[in-house]
């Protein structure tokens, strides 16, 4: 069935069987309703929010209402794919209990079919109340962009010895408490790989090279939709949209300044007579 929606056991299957697990992020109706269309197997609500759509330089103030308010949004877009929504930060760490009652609200009012937390070892409590509620949970390790201050900047983790042994432990660690995909954000390709042959739930690389069972982008970054700026070395760039949205929008304001737009063809007709009656 074309439209039937994918499930965690899909998802698992999809590493059995040697398939890519397709991600990306979206916010709201029409693009989550697009990526849909065009085949995402998870279309993710990250909490990447905070930087490409609310216009902060972190993810650390995105909240709550803000993620349910978006997460609905695109909910209400998607058929097929299953939707991941991210818990916020500071709404899992404090507790297991805390983590629980945040999924829970997430799941029931956004329509939602899992979450994703950032985090190794620390966030194994998490992991297993929320699974022991009955939510599915993709964890997240590598680069965690809430613990940004903590890993001083946007930088490759494990790449040492001792780094590299606990991303692959807590990766083992995370599949054991019930994870059902784990997310690899900026480790080596090598140990990505690594860890994706060890594991046996489905690991998604964001700048983890070939070796993941999925891959993620967040489609601000892979539709250039920003101007210039830092583009992180593992996104590719397929679409330019902000040279398609200057030329249109630049078009646009050219046409109206210069009264060409609207023409009649964009403009409501009405009897001469009709209108004669009211000078
Ligand atoms: O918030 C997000 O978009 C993410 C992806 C980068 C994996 O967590």
């Amino acid at each position: 069935m074309a439209n039937k929606r994918i499930t965690t056991a899909a998802i698992r299957q999809m590493k059995k069987d040697g398939q890519p697990v397709v991600m990306i992020t979206a916010y709201d109706y029409p693009w989550a309703k697009m990526f849909d269309a065009a085949g995402a197997d998870i279309i993710l609500v990250g909490d990447s929010l905070g930087n490409v759509v609310l216009g902060y330089d972190s993810t650390l103030p995105v909240t709550m209402e803000d993620m349910l308010h978006h997460a609905k949004a695109v909910c209400r877009g998607v058929e097929r794919a299953m939707v991941v929504v991210d818990m916020p930060f500071m709404s899992y760490q404090v507790s297991a209990k805390d983590a629980l009652r945040s999924a829970g609200r997430l799941m029931k009012e956004s329509g939602a079919q899992a979450v994703k937390l950032e985090g190794g070892r620390e966030s194994l409590a998490a992991v297993r109340a929320i699974v022991a509620a009955g939510i599915p949970v993709v964890a997240h390790i590598g680069l965690t962009p809430q613990s940004v201050y903590q890993l001083g900047g946007f930088k490759v983790q494990g790449k040492d010895g001792a780094a590299a042994g606990r991303l692959l432990e807590d990766a083992t660690q995370l599949a054991e408490a019930g994870a059902f995909a784990v997310v690899l954000e900026c480790v080596p390709s090598a140990l990505a790989a690594l860890i994706s042959e060890r594991i046996p739930v489905p690991t998604i690389g964001i700048g983890a090279g070939a070796g993941c069972d999925g891959q993620v982008l967040v489609y601000h970054d892979m539709l250039g939709l920003f101007n210039g700026g830092f583009k992180p070395k593992f996104v590719k760039r397929y679409k330019n949209l902000y040279a398609e949205v200057m030329e249109g929008v630049g078009q646009y304001v050219d046409e109206v300044r210069s009264r060409r737009f609207p023409s009649d063809e964009y403009s409501f007709p009405i009897d001469q007579e009709i209108l004669e009656k009211l000078y």
